[in-house]
């Protein structure tokens, strides 16, 4: 945690449902001006989560404060919070200032206000001049502004968003995420923002808590959760990676594929991972390339792909899984065939290795 003001703070926060327990007891704070992202598989609890902070559903146990107050028994409109709710809950009949505008009107806000903040929101969000369409007539990513500027408009000190961006197309969804951070940054606001997808969690967030199961398994910046998982499940689910099982034995690790090397720690089953473009592949193991290398692979080339900047390979090797290779060295490309005998190497500095759950 940082200097930052506490905004949110969950202490024991628990839900269940008859015997399902959606969201195990967990602590958490979010600070003032925080984009956090809740990243995590389908039905780990991540709406669950969401809605609790939100207001909109009673935990079964534990507290919630917001900006210092306990708000744990208080419902959503008595919260500084708004959410975006994933299908984004419009009006259909209304026109897209009648729906930014609502939340202002049942507030009773006088006209003038509400005038001149919708305004402010339409701008905020690029929708400009769409007054008075039905949102019914607006594409999906208008929609999704429409949402947006609905919630902002309220003036939350946290945003609470549910996989705002899930029903759109790539490109849009590329363009919407440039303007979440766009908004994030100009308003200065808390953004708590639930997605299933660890791209879009890496590249808005500031900070990601990672679920499995209804708990926080990893809670870091995307850049430490990216390069030290901390469990097997973080590491293959965020981004791609290598997973080389083994054993450890008296501070001394064999890996299935033949590897050893040394590492401290409990005798038991581990998994090394290494992520693939932190791997090198070459057409034999004395290749300059592999200089300073620490561990390095027999294998056969099974497959190549062509990713613009980046050639992907995929290795097969004598007891474990393929492995992936991702390089920028094209010259290498062209030196390698499907079908051959090659290397692949890594710096043990750049691998993690993980008690084996
Ligand atoms: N109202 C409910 N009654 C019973 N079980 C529920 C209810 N809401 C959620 N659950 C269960 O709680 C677990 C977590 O659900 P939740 O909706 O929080 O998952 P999620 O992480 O948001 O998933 P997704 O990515 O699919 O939206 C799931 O097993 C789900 O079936
Ligand atoms: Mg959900």
């Amino acid at each position: 945690m940082n200097e930052q003001a506490v905004l949110v703070n969950l202490q024991g926060i628990t839900k269940s449902f008859g015997n399902t327990t959606a969201v195990h007891p967990l602590d958490l704070t979010i600070a003032q001006g925080e984009f956090l992202a809740i990243l995590g598989p389908s039905g780990c609890g991540k709406t669950t989560l969401l809605l609790m902070i939100g207001g909109f559903l009673r935990p079964t146990a534990g507290t919630i404060h917001i900006g210092g107050s306990d708000v744990t028994q208080l419902g959503p409109e008595r919260r500084p919070t708004n959410m975006v709710f994933q299908g984004y809950g419009l009006f259909p009949h209304m026109t897209v200032a009648q729906n930014i505008a609502y939340g202002l009107r049942v507030s009773r806000t006088p006209q003038n206000e509400v005038r001149e903040r919708v305004r402010a929101a339409m701008d905020l969000v690029h929708l400009e001049g769409f007054d008075d369409r039905k949102v019914s007539q607006l594409s999906g990513g208008q929609q999704q502004r429409v949402a947006l500027a609905r919630a902002l408009i309220m003036r939350p000190d946290a945003l609470l968003l549910d996989e705002p961006l899930a029903a759109l197309d790539l490109k849009l969804r590329k363009a919407m995420q440039d303007e979440l951070r766009r908004i994030h940054s100009s308003t200065g606001g808390t953004f708590v923002f639930v997605t299933h997808d660890q791209e879009e969690a890496m590249g808005l967030a500031t900070r990601i808590c990672v679920m499995e199961g209804g708990r926080i398994v990893q809670d870091g910046r995307p850049e430490e959760i990216y390069s030290a998982p901390n469990t097997r499940f973080v590491s293959t689910f965020i981004g791609e990676a290598n997973v080389m099982a083994g054993r450890r034995a008296g501070g001394l690790v064999t890996l299935n594929a033949g590897v050893v090397f040394e590492n401290e720690g409990q005798d038991e089953l581990v998994v090394c991972v290494v992520r693939p473009e932190k791997m090198r592949i070459a057409a034999t193991r004395d290749d300059p390339a592999f200089a300073e290398v620490h561990a390095i692979l027999s294998g056969r080339l099974l497959d190549v792909v062509f990713l613009g900047p980046h050639v992907k390979y995929s290795i097969a090797v004598e007891g474990d899984s393929p492995l992936t290779v991702i390089s920028s060295d094209m010259e290498m490309r062209n030196r390698l065939s499907i079908g051959d005998d090659v290397a692949v190497a890594w710096c043990l500095h750049d691998q993690r290795v993980l008690s084996d759950q």
